[in-house]
């Protein structure tokens, strides 16, 4: 029997408030069957009818072994309106399962929108030296209202832009921080919706809330922060009531003032008297003035995981590098800020600065930043503890210091919260390898600092932006490490929403920086994000919508193109290889084309999966034509000095001395979507080889663009050794290096870089490599969309002893672990329902346990648990 478990409304888990699409459910399955084979889902309006296994809207069997977003189509759904769901399934002997636990979805106002956008009149204004135009001191707004019956439920849908921080009768509303997700605030903004049901009182209530810059600003296009609020409020007899944001609310300043990503905030909390029980019924706001009604654009309902304080670091060392200042080394790079706990005389300043990287004194180096100020001040009211963290702005850090406490802190009040886009985790790898360990722990917590609702480059310099190219690279690793469903989904709204009349897209999406064109290897997220959703999450949903914009963007490529080679449209190319910013010996021209071909191969594939055989063969044909645009201008035949004949890929000449201009990433793209010719395909792989292994001793020579795909190359085609001895190195340029020189995040460039300009600590970028871990030493690799079919090809390499890891798929989990004793290796796996896995015994072992499969070079194995033992015959593994 199997049993379904973990039920999903648009990829969220129960509850889902505020929907405002047609919902898709999806749910996992455990048990000893071996697939389901049918399924049953009900819903209803009512509570009592889904206890009884009714659905009163929709009532819906197939014979499916489908369990991943299947789409409503019962009686149309009513807005503010909630409904209950569940499941059950039949495995593949006909064995009926129990109901699955209900589930809880409800509609949101389905444009039903009452409420303005509303802010203060001239609010006061400051300087943050990272922007060119002013910024303003955070605006505190209120409103109060009277409740005369018996509430039955509430519900609030808001917005504030940038940031806002909701409080009703004087508690705050959900645990987000930072909330909404950034978009462009031109085109559409995204809501939360609460339940603020336990939160009323009956009689007098009041709500309060804090709007921050965030975003929302001048320099982006945007103005002054402002809200949106509407609430819903459903009396027990059937009444309802709306509490909106309009020209009735009241405004001031309160004692949070300047704040702003960059440059931190300041928190003078003198002031708090001035406006105490601000928040609260019966406060007196005689002086605060009328609000203003502003205009506001569409919004949408945030449907993904919000911003949170997910976790807390201790510091790990404390020191005093001059009199009054006082260092923490909280002993990771994280995002976000620090919390500390104070008391002493009203009146005093304590602030806090943030940095990567510490000078020689054992002061806090903060040349990296750039224009960030990155400095929170708290001002102390006095008499007593007060405990401060910020609220409307973040830092990327690992050190802090601290200025103006008041005698010596003690680490004990002090502490780093990690602030990120809560996605769930999905994935987890460890083995035996200390470097390997260590890089995929950087990878995880670089790529935990990048996501803000966005995915961003980097969390500590002004800059902190959508960069496509490093969204793109980090994607497949971000999928398997967490639950990046609904956070793309979301992201490619942002994507469509920044594409210019002509195709174009931004480098930077949501497009505070305006950067058309992008360079093709960057806006390829658009592609790549779209056969992310369908081939790991099986989201058709997103091809339809995305469908025609992916096209007018090829089209835009193809415009721009000249005989299908882009020469004019990229820019950064093969971005950051060892030595310098910009690719030395790998022509944009060729990431560009390249990148062009990979989207076109996509785009016809989706035309396939949409079921548009027309488009499918002409995209297949224009990608053909790339293909061979692509050989002709690059590939190229040189006879070497000991006068053997080389293929290669041509990239920049720098002397006149080089016979064969080339470099590790022009070959490996080719490469990696298998371009060459059939004949000369060894040949350029050999050319590879030497440049890898002779050229470079085994190190990287590759960009951002180069390093995402050279290991899978390498491995693919027979040299997974060599793969494995690059990824393990710890000299200059390396991983390892990054590590032994402290690193706790992946850094922005390979060198070690302490000084002004483009020298992040925390980019995510490089940390394409860690999904090598995955599908190469575990050797999990996902065949068939929505990972129903699984090759498992494990490296048992030598200087390995074992490798374990996991990965949550829209299935159930699927576990994979070898370990070796000697020439035995054992291996243990965990297959979910539904799923089919195929192991491939490597050419020089053979299966002695169990001994019926000991002829076997190919074993699939379904559902379960299962465990192989296999012997070396010998040398080694292939
Ligand atoms: C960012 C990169 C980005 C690049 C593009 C940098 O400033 O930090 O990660 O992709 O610019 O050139």
């Amino acid at each position: 029997m199997i049993q379904p478990y973990d039920l999903r409304c648009e990829y969220l888990p129960s509850p889902v408030l505020g929907l405002d699409v047609i919902p898709r459910f999806s749910w996992k399955l455990q048990g000893n069957g071996k697939k389901q084979s049918r399924f049953r889902i009900i819903v209803s309006n009512k509570f009592e009818d889904i206890l009884l296994g009714q659905g009163n809207v929709w009532d819906y069997s197939a014979d499916s072994e489908e369990n991943i977003n299947i789409e409503y189509s019962g009686k149309e759904l009513q807005r503010y309106t909630g409904y209950y769901w569940r499941v059950k399934v039949w495995d593949e002997n006909g064995d009926e399962s129990e109901w699955s636990e209900p589930a809880y979805f409800e509609v949101g106002p389905l444009g039903d929108w009452r409420a303005k956008w509303i802010t203060m009149k001239n609010p006061r204004t400051f300087k943050d030296p990272a922007h060119k135009n002013e910024l303003y001191h955070a605006i505190y707004l209120r409103k109060e209202f009277v409740i005369k019956r018996n509430v039955k439920k509430a519900r609030v849908y808001v917005s504030g832009l940038g940031v806002y921080e909701l409080r009703i009768n004087g508690k705050k509303v959900g645990d987000s921080v930072l909330d909404p997700a950034q978009t462009d605030y031109l085109k559409v903004a995204l809501y939360s919706t609460y339940d603020i049901t336990p939160f009323l009182n009956h009689g007098k209530n009041a709500v309060g809330v804090i709007l921050g810059n965030g975003r929302h600003i001048k320099d982006y296009g945007y103005d002054k922060p402002k809200l949106f609020f509407q609430c819903l409020i459903e009396y027990e007899n059937g009444e309802i009531d709306f509490v909106l944001s309009d020209e009735s609310w009241k405004a001031t300043h309160g004692p949070l003032k300047e704040n702003s990503f960059f440059y931190g905030e300041h928190y003078d909390a003198t002031e708090e008297e001035r406006i105490n029980g601000w928040d609260l019924p019966d406060f007196n706001d005689g002086e605060w003035g009328f609000v203003e009604v502003v205009d506001g654009p569409p919004l949408k309902a945030q449907l993904m995981p919000p911003i949170r304080a997910c976790h807390t670091f201790k510091p790990q060392k404390m020191w005093s590098p001059r009199s009054g200042i006082y260092v923490f080394d909280f002993g990771q790079n994280i995002s976000g800020w620090v919390r500390f706990r104070v008391s002493g005389p009203r009146g005093t300043i304590v602030k806090v600065r943030y940095g990567e990287i510490l000078n020689r004194d054992g002061t806090v180096n903060t040349k990296n930043l750039r224009a960030a100020r990155s400095i929170d001040e708290y001002t102390l009211k006095g008499g007593g503890t007060e405990v401060y963290e910020p609220r409307f702005t973040y830092h990327g850090f690992r050190y802090a210091e601290i200025e103006g406490y008041p005698g010596i802190p003690s680490p004990e009040d002090i502490e780093a919260v990690f602030v990120h886009t809560d996605v769930e985790k999905s994935g987890d790898f460890i083995c035996s390898n200390e470097i390997f360990n260590k890089i995929h722990q950087c990878v995880v917590y670089s790529q935990l600092a990048n996501l803000m609702g966005i995915p961003t480059d980097c969390p500590q310099r002004d800059e902190r932006m959508g960069w496509l190219g490093d969204a793109q690279l980090t994607a497949e690793e971000a999928i398997f490490n967490f639950n990046m469903a609904a956070f793309y989904s979301k992201y490619l709204m942002d994507i469509k929403l920044s594409q210019r009349e002509d195709g174009s897209l931004s480098d930077v999406v949501p497009p505070y920086w305006k950067r058309y064109p992008a360079d093709p290897a960057w806006a390829t997220a658009y592609a790549t994000l779209l056969w992310y959703m369908y081939f790991f999450y099986g989201d058709k949903r997103v091809l339809e919508e995305h469908y025609e914009s992916l096209k007018k963007y090829i089209d835009f490529l193809e415009k721009n193109s000249r005989d299908l080679i882009l020469e004019d449209v990229g820019q950064h190319g093969d971005w950051c290889p060892p030595g310098d910013r910009f690719p030395k010996r790998t022509p944009i021209t060729l990431t560009s084309t390249w990148y062009f071909y990979h989207d076109v191969l996509i785009l016809s594939k989706i035309a396939k999966v949409l079921g548009n055989e027309e488009e499918h063969l002409k995209y297949s044909k224009l990608a053909e034509e790339i293909r061979e645009a692509f050989n002709s201008k690059f590939l190229r035949k040189a006879i070497d000095h000991e006068g053997k004949e080389r293929w290669y890929y041509e990239g920049l000449r720098l002397s006149s001395k080089d016979r064969m201009p080339t470099s590790q990433t022009a070959n490996v793209l080719p490469l990696w979507l298998e371009m060459a010719p059939p004949a000369v395909k060894e040949k350029v792989f050999e050319t590879l080889v030497n440049l890898v292994e002779i050229d470079s001793d085994a190190h990287f020579d590759t960009g951002v663009v180069g390093t995402r795909y050279i290991l899978e190359v390498l491995s693919d085609n027979g040299r997974i050794d060599l793969a494995f001895k690059m990824l393990g190195q710890e000299d200059y340029p390396s991983f390892g290096y990054m590590i032994r020189h402290g690193a706790t995040t992946l850094w922005e460039r390979w060198e070690k870089l302490e000084n002004k300009g483009m020298n992040s600590h925390n980019h995510v970028m490089f940390g394409s490599v860690d999904t090598w871990f995955y599908k190469y030493l575990l050797g999990i690799q996902p065949k068939k969309e929505k990972w129903k079919e699984i090759h498992l090809k494990p490296y048992f390499s030598r200087e390995i002893t074992f490798a374990k890891g996991w990965i949550t798929t829209p299935r159930g989990t699927l576990k994979v672990a070898w370990e070796r004793e000697g020439k035995r290796i054992r291996v243990h796996l965990e297959v979910p329902v539904s799923t089919l896995v195929t192991f491939f015994v490597p050419s020089l072992c053979s299966v002695v346990e169990p001994d019926d499969l000991s002829e076997k070079k190919v074993i699939l194995f379904e559902a379960g648990v299962h465990t192989l033992s296999l012997e070396e015959v010998q040398g080694g593994n292939d």
